[in-house]
């Protein structure tokens, strides 16, 4: 591509399209943070500038980088005097149009809040602030006729928020369905198919940069939830917060659940589920065992893939990476370029409508498949040595006894269930050495409120040690 180049009155350095056409100009940005999307955010700005020049007719230079730690060793060199640990270096500089946060936490408010007020375009990832202090922060963003952009605060770099707000607009949403963070993925990914534990599957994820700074928003579903937030908000154009979505974590999930699920022919994934119904919605982020076949199951290690089904577009998939600093930076980068192009039209862009105010439907009225692991102590009359890895295997109602003719707690959990509207599909009991065993049971679909109730009822079942696991099953 052809350019001609030359000096800006304001001292930039002109670069006029090969049509001849515009001039750009310099537009300041003030990064606040910079760690692993941060770090990642400067060195594209550093190493794309001439394309991003050429593609924005603006000049991106950033002025100012506030940090925490001003003595900390940095991964990529930095001009002196760009470092600061003040964001009023920021906020408060005149000259600096496009705020850019990548620091997370809902703590940032007011920062943001403030550079909203300034007038300055604000660009951010911090998923927990959007799902939960959103409306404030686009009402502050509209009154001030500036951009608020956060494509990087859902699926890393994939391109979802945009293509929600604006190219699937034209269609009713009713349902969305995905794998929406890295950090779970990465481990379940691990635990499946290395063989990994919990913790070195974590450590391993932290190491990556792809957990948050504290990673209990991670392995306890609620990073997920809040990006569900954002994601049924715009969807279904109603309210939906961080509060109104249904969150359980991956910390139960043990290598004998993945085992035994594998012998069933599924893979476990955490899943972020939004479905709309007439007035209501249900939002709930929780493992789930699919198919090994379904196409979710071979989304692995950070990458992130999400389902939209609209009324008129039907299903569409998106995929990538969903943590990382390099490919959130890339979607950060697209909000940059956006806001710079807005800003030199002299528009801005920040709105999330939300003109329906629907209901969340009750999680007791959710209906799912389940898998059950009921642990069961040794049968007292049941000579250790006769015990093995797989004593039944095959459809319900087989049953069997124990060596003394007593009912065993495999047939007692087999005929209690249906009589609390519990259809089971399928039981397999599992036998150590040492006598203790797994009853691995499959139900049909029910309630969320019946499995509560089977649940206390189990528990006083002869034989029975405690229900280790209870995980959803999904088509
Ligand atoms: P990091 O923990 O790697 O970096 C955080 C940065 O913020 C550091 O530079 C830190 O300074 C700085 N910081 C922390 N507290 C303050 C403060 N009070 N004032 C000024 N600076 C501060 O975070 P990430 O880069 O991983 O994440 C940033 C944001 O991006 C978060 O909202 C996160 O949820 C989101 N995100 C992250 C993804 C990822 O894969 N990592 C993916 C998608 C979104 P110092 O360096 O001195 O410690
Ligand atoms: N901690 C998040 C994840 C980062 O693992 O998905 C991306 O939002």
């Amino acid at each position: 591509m052809h350019n001609i180049r030359g000096l800006d009155t304001d001292g930039g350095e002109v670069v006029r399209m090969p049509d001849g056409s515009g001039k750009p100009r310099v537009m300041n940005i003030g990064l606040i943070g910079f760690g692993t999307v941060g770090t990642a955010v400067y060195q594209i700005l550093q190493q794309n500038r001439e394309e991003l020049r050429l593609q924005t007719r603006v000049d991106l230079r950033v002025k100012r980088i506030v940090v925490r730690d001003l003595t900390k060793p940095r991964p990529v060199a930095v001009a002196e005097g760009l470092l600061t640990d003040n964001p009023q270096d920021v906020l408060a500089d005149p000259e600096i149009d496009i705020v850019v946060e990548m620091v997370g936490g809902a703590h940032l408010k007011p920062v943001l809040l403030q550079a909203l007020a300034s007038g300055k375009a604000v660009i951010t990832a911090n998923k927990e602030l959007i799902a939960d202090h959103g409306p404030e922060l686009f009402r502050t963003a509209e009154a001030c006729d500036v951009d608020l952009l956060f494509e990087g605060s859902v699926g890393g770099g994939i391109p979802i928020l945009r293509p929600l707000r604006e190219t699937l607009a034209a269609g009713r949403i009713r349902r969305i369905m995905g794998i929406v963070n890295g950090t779970t993925n990465y481990i379940l990914t691990q635990m499946s198919r290395e063989g990994k534990s919990f913790a070195a599957a974590l450590a391993e994820a932290q190491l990556a940069g792809y957990a948050e700074a504290d990673p209990t928003a991670d392995v306890d579903g609620h990073d997920a939830a809040r990006k569900l937030a954002i994601l049924a908000t715009i969807a279904f154009h109603s309210r939906v917060t961080t509060a109104d979505v249904y969150a359980e974590g991956i910390r139960r999930i043990t290598p004998a659940d993945i085992a035994y699920g594998q012998q069933r022919g599924w893979a476990l994934k955490l899943l972020a589920i939004a479905a709309q119904e007439g007035e209501q919605y249900e939002a709930r982020v929780h493992p789930a065992f699919i198919p090994a076949t379904h196409p979710l199951a071979s989304v692995n290690d950070a990458f992130n893939a999400i389902y939209v089904h609209g009324e008129e577009v039907g299903e569409t998939m998106f995929y990538g990476r969903g943590a990382g600093g390099m490919p959130t930076a890339s979607a950060v980068i697209g909000d940059i370029v956006e806001a710079a192009k807005n800003r030199r039209r002299g528009v801005s862009f920040s709105e999330v409508q939300q003109y329906n105010d629907w209901s969340r439907k009750e999680q007791v009225r959710v209906l799912s498949r389940y898998y059950l692991r009921v642990a069961l102590t040794q049968p007292a009359a049941e000579p250790a040595a006769r015990t093995l890895a797989l004593v039944g295997a095959g459809a319900a109602g087989e049953g069997s006894q124990f060596a003394d003719g007593q009912t065993s707690a495999r047939q007692a959990v087999e005929h209690l269930l249906p009589t609390y509207g519990i259809p089971v599909a399928y039981l397999s009991e599992y036998r150590r050495p040492d006598g203790t065993g797994d009853l691995v049971v499959e139900t049909g679909l029910t309630t969320e409120g019946a499995l509560h109730t089977m649940r206390e009822v189990l528990h006083g079942v002869p034989g029975v040690a405690a229900i280790t696991n209870i995980i959803r099953i999904l088509n």
